[in-house]
């Protein structure tokens, strides 16, 4: 039986129902609220509130749980994919290998970018920020797919395992364009028959005289690293596609709002900035100590980067998956990274510091994702977009929820209104 809480104003109460989630997590709904009472509630950042019912990844941060469609993230990690994760992530259940193979047909056969599409990238100059092309290039997928991309939720559904697959194919290819178009370098295009990550790394780093063909670790540990970030709960980038897509606009341009919302610093961006932090630890000839008493001054100039997290107040079971996977991958291709030897100066040295364990901030998904895609060959300015190529599973996912519900409503946040009061307008000569 869901409990009633009860909220008194004054000397009236109101009840509120509960709802309780398939996990236990209970949430007052507050649905009824401003019509009972004339209250809103305030929360900013919505740290303590639900914006929508999912079924796609359960979160415990307290834990350090994460499960997608209720597997494990470890069990995933383990045993699964980055294609079938995504699979798994989007349509609910493992696919059977007759589905497996038919989804991974359709990743190969949307793999290539037409002519016209690839002249958008002309627009750009070669030192244009990668994610802010890539928003921009997705969002022009409705220009070109504008059969996929009706706005309209009915016809958009129909049309959805097409737009997905061309969505999650293709925003990886555009990621390996933009790097080559970035070192002005001829594109490469996709092998039909490579796998997802082999033909990502085909299209980065062969040229016409010499075709790259990927070591299985180098293959795994990138299918590892999009295999983490394949979705997270109602992260920032994750809320904005439901935010936009609750609208009822189509997939492309709620993705492209996705891509925007990742490309902070605070959020994608950081694992840009963990590199960028270490580099710069190394180059002044620290190894750690000086930058952790700065970082634990708390201004947001000094954090340490891939620290901390909004939601994980224990470790981001991600970090430690991808941590231990650092050291099998430099390990396997003879690497010896210095700024690895740094990171775990740093970690150690936070996990005994009052400052870091006091506030709850543990490494996450970030502090370690750097330093893989280093081990790769991947540059520190493409590492964000590599991110969106992991997460567009789960905004998908997301997006395909918003979509799909028939009680769905638009997102429309109420706000506290701090600004003057009624007041005349008055006209130029009487003014200051
Ligand atoms: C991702 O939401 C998701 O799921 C995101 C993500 C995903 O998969 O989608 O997991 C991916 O975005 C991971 C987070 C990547 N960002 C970083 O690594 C940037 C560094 N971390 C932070 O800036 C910060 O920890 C946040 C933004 C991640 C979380 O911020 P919160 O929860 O709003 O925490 P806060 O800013 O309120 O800080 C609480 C306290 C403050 O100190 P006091 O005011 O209490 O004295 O902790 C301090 C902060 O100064 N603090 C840090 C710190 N992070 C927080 N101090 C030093 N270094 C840090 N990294």
């Amino acid at each position: 039986m869901p409990q009633i809480a009860s909220l008194k104003i004054d000397e009236k109460e109101y009840p509120l129902a509960v709802m309780v989630g398939t996990e236990g997590e209970r949430a007052i709904d507050t649905r009824k609220l401003r019509a009972d009472t004339g209250f809103i509630c305030y929360d900013q950042g919505y740290g303590n509130t639900g914006s929508c019912e999912s079924a796609v990844t359960f979160l415990d941060g307290e834990n350090g749980i994460l499960r997608h469609r209720g597997i494990p993230i470890e069990q995933l990690a383990n045993f699964s994919d980055f294609v079938e994760t995504a699979y798994l992530v989007i349509y609910g259940e493992l696919p059977n290998r007759e589905k497996r193979k038919e989804f991974g047909m359709k990743l190969r056969q949307n793999a290539a970018i037409e002519t016209q599409m690839q002249r958008i990238f002309e627009g750009f100059p070669t030192s244009a920020p990668p994610m802010a092309m890539l928003s921009s290039i997705v969002a022009a997928l409705a220009a070109h797919y504008p059969q996929l991309a009706t706005n309209n939720f009915e016809r958009d559904l129909v049309n959805f395992d097409l737009a997905a697959a061309i969505a999650i194919s293709k925003i990886r290819t555009f990621g390996a364009m933009i790097y080559r178009y970035q070192k002005g370098l001829p594109y490469v295009f996709p092998k039909q028959e490579l796998p997802f990550c082999d033909n990502f790394l085909h299209m980065m780093f062969s040229d016409p005289y010499t075709e790259y063909i990927a070591e299985p670790e180098v293959a795994r540990a990138l299918n590892l690293v999009l295999l983490l970030h394949t979705d997270h709960e109602q992260n920032c980038s994750t809320s904005t596609v439901r935010t936009v897509g609750s609208s009822a606009a189509n997939l492309f341009t709620s993705l492209s709002a996705g891509i925007c919302a990742l490309s902070g610093p605070l959020h994608g961006g950081a694992n840009v900035g963990v590199v960028q932090m270490l580099q710069a630890i190394y180059d002044e000839g620290d190894d750690g100590t000086r930058f952790i008493a700065a970082a634990k001054m708390g201004t947001k100039a000094n954090r340490l980067m891939g620290f901390g997290h909004a939601v994980y107040k224990n470790f981001d079971p991600r970090a430690k998956i991808i941590g231990k996977a650092c050291e099998d991958v430099l390990k396997k291709l003879g690497i010896n990274d210095p700024l690895l030897d740094i990171a775990r100066n740093l970690e150690q040295a936070a996990l005994k510091d009052d400052y870091f364990l006091s506030r709850k901030l543990y490494p996450n998904v970030d502090f370690y994702s750097g330093i893989i895609m280093r081990a790769l060959g991947i540059p520190t300015s493409l590492f964000t977009v590599m991110f969106a190529i992991g997460r567009t599973p789960g905004w998908i996912a997301n997006w395909r929820e918003v979509a799909s519900n028939p009680k769905g409503r638009i997102y429309r946040p109420r706000q506290i209104y701090m600004g003057p009061v009624k007041r005349d307008y008055v006209p130029m000569d009487q003014r200051a």
